[in-house]
């Protein structure tokens, strides 16, 4: 019996492929390498010391996915591969649906047709929008999301819910990330965006190291202590392990349940620079620029039902988070691409 482990070659499904196996879990991967490249894997393997089949095939392609459930007895599926770009949503809409909500669709008629109902999905606190205040508690309406790679997220998590309403034999574990940061300890692995980051602490890490000049921070009028954003980071091991319990649940639990993985504590953008500056002992030039559209001032999780249904809470802290992506970071300048 086997997990299989869709955009596991990505930035959280690498780290959730290491976690899996140390787990004693049997993995099976695939992914299309549209924002990923091999090596990773090549790393994965080479940090666990274990062995896996891989499979290059699309979410969309249903008789490239016959082939891997036909070859492997799968018991669940871990759900990451999928699109998150927030601008280029908004670009290119069509896209998106195509490839997060057509191509979950097409991977749950697989898994039924092959008998396999237990799905984790990577869904977001995005699907919170912006009229609710932190923390932010699963029961909360969800919907009022600013861009439709959001509404791909709040759409997917709608069709898992439906599916088990008409299946009782299906069970979704509907995953709220919060702000995943950080790398593995080894500096092997980490997050290898293409281009310009539009995240915070890929961001962070490359003035740092040099490749960009200064940070834009943006906005210090909001109503939060130093009138910068906050955010719940999450280190991303932590997130991962989140996913072998997560599998854990599924396994013996029908049903469909959202749950929020999150540290409960909330930094601001300066919080965050600043603990990258004394973590690492390097400088991280900044300017206050105007605030950036579709963001929110404060967003950070309850994260109890985790505690409770799971077993789970998140044990690194800021400063783990700060350190093991400027190990990647430094160690990988290039990303994977050395
Ligand atoms: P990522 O881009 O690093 O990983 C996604 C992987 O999926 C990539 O390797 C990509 O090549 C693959 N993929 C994309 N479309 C595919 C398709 N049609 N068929 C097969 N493979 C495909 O992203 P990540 O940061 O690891 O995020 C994983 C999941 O978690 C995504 O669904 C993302 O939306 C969600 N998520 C991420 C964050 C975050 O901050 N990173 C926050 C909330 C939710
Ligand atoms: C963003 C997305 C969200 C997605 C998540 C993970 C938006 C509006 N939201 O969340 O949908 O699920 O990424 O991919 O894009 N910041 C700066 N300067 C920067 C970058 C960010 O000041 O160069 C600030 C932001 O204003 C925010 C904080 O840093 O206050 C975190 O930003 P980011 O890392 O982009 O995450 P979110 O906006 O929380």
């Amino acid at each position: 019996m086997a997990i299989l482990i869709t955009g596991g070659c990505g930035y959280i499904g690498s780290h959730t492929c290491i976690e899996m196996l140390d787990a004693g879990y049997d993995i099976v991967v695939i992914d299309n390498y549209y924002n990923s490249k091999p090596e990773a894997l090549r790393r994965v393997k080479e940090i666990s010391g274990k062995e896996f089949p891989f499979y290059e095939c699309d979410i969309r392609d249903a008789e490239g996915l016959r082939k891997v459930f036909s070859a492997h007895k799968i018991e669940a599926v871990i759900h990451f591969a999928g699109l998150k770009a927030v601008g280029e949503s908004v670009r290119e809409p069509l896209m998106y649906y195509d490839n997060n909500v057509a191509g979950t669709v097409v991977l749950c008629q697989v898994m039924a047709e092959m008998g396999c109902k237990r799905i984790i999905f990577s869904s977001s606190a995005t699907v919170y929008g912006t009229g609710n205040p932190s923390p932010l508690k699963e029961e909360m309406p969800t919907g009022a999301v600013t861009n439709p790679y959001g509404r791909t997220k709040f759409m997917i998590e709608g069709i898992l819910a439906d599916l088990c309403v008409s299946d009782p034999e299906w069970s979704a574990v509907l995953l709220r990330y919060f702000n995943p940061i950080g790398a593995h300890e080894s500096g092997h692995i980490g997050e290898d965006p293409n281009g310009i980051p539009n995240n915070l602490m890929p961001y962070i890490s490359q003035v740092a190291i040099g490749k960009l000049q200064k940070l834009s921070v943006f906005g210090d009028d909001y109503d939060t202590p130093d009138g910068t954003g906050v955010r719940d980071y999450i280190h991303v091991v932590d997130l991962a392990r989140g996913h072998v319990k997560a599998v854990g649940y599924a396994l013996e639990h029908n049903g469909v349940e959202a749950i929020n993985l999150g540290t409960g504590v909330g930094y601001s953008v300066l919080d965050l620079v600043n603990a990258f500056k004394s973590a690492n002992s390097v400088d991280v030039p900044y300017a206050i620029a105007p605030r950036r559209d579709g963001d929110v001032a404060t967003c950070y999780s309850d994260p109890a039902k985790a505690a409770a249904l799971l077993g789970w809470k998140a044990e690194k802290n800021v400063e783990d988070m700060c350190r093991d992506t400027w190990r990647w970071q430094s160690q990988n300048p290039k990303g994977y691409d050395e």
